[in-house]
């Protein structure tokens, strides 16, 4: 199971965040990952000048934008 998780805090809100939250998921119904990929929101994670910050299992990558998202899960959740 990969876990991705998105700060929802303000500053990631306003930064795009519900952008990157709904290319996740959209991804992850189009690659069909529903059984390995877990979404979750999660709260501020000190950052906020780098966001949207999110996290995938341990790893903390910052400044995402809607547009870097499917590279992102290309690389981290499909490449694993
Ligand atoms: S609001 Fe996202 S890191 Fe602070």
């Amino acid at each position: 199971m990969v876990k991705i998780s998105i700060c929802i805090g303000s500053a990631c809100h306003l930064r795009g965040a519900h952008n990157v939250l709904n290319a996740f998921t959209s991804l992850v119904e189009k690659y069909d990952t529903q059984a390995v990929v877990d979404i979750e929101g999660n709260f501020c994670q000190g950052r906020c000048t780098e966001g949207v910050v999110i996290k995938i299992d341990d790893e903390v990558i910052t400044n995402v934008s809607k547009d870097k998202v499917h590279d992102i899960f290309v690389d981290k959740v499909l490449g694993r």
